[in-house]
């Protein structure tokens, strides 16, 4: 049988087992993302020390797509340097959940978006400059044209 959208099993693991679900007490910085066209928000916690991600978490109110892409990208920046972090794109996060379907490539720019605005409220509170960061969108819409885009 057929189906409408094809999810890889990774999508649908970490959908229905979403890893680092949940707030940081004190965080060292929160990043909050949304999508004006489909109403779904991302908000991400990281706690970083002496410049390295040692937890992230996050809390989506979105499709599944959302919360699977939520999930990876937490799991992928976890352990790394905040510069690291920086260069986990939308298609390392597309790549490691074994694909998305083309209509939901923009749940995973908002992940990325959201680690971004996390690591910019770290570096901004620190005043710290993260090579290549910059400052967040609200709407993940105004990046249209971003070049990891559909
Ligand atoms: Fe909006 Fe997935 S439909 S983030």
């Amino acid at each position: 049988m057929s189906q409408v959208l094809e999810y890889s099993e990774k999508v649908m693991d970490h959908f229905t087992n979403p890893r680092n679900v949940g707030e940081i007490e004190n965080p060292s910085g929160v990043g909050t993302v949304g999508n004006a066209k489909c109403g779904d928000i991302m908000r991400m916690y990281l706690d970083i020390q002496d410049g390295v991600v040692k937890d992230a978490k996050f809390k989506t109110f979105g499709c599944g797509a959302a919360v699977a892409t939520s999930s990876m990208v937490t799991e992928l920046v976890i352990g790394k340097t905040v510069e690291e972090a920086l260069k986990v794109t939308n298609k390392a996060v597309m790549e490691a959940l074994d694909g998305l379907p083309p209509v939901k490539v923009h749940c995973s720019l908002l992940a990325e978006e959201a680690i971004h605005a996390a690591l910019w409220d770290y570096a901004t509170d620190n005043g710290i400059t993260i090579e290549g960061l910059e400052p967040p969108v609200k709407d993940i819409e105004e990046k249209e044209g971003h070049e990891s885009a559909e």
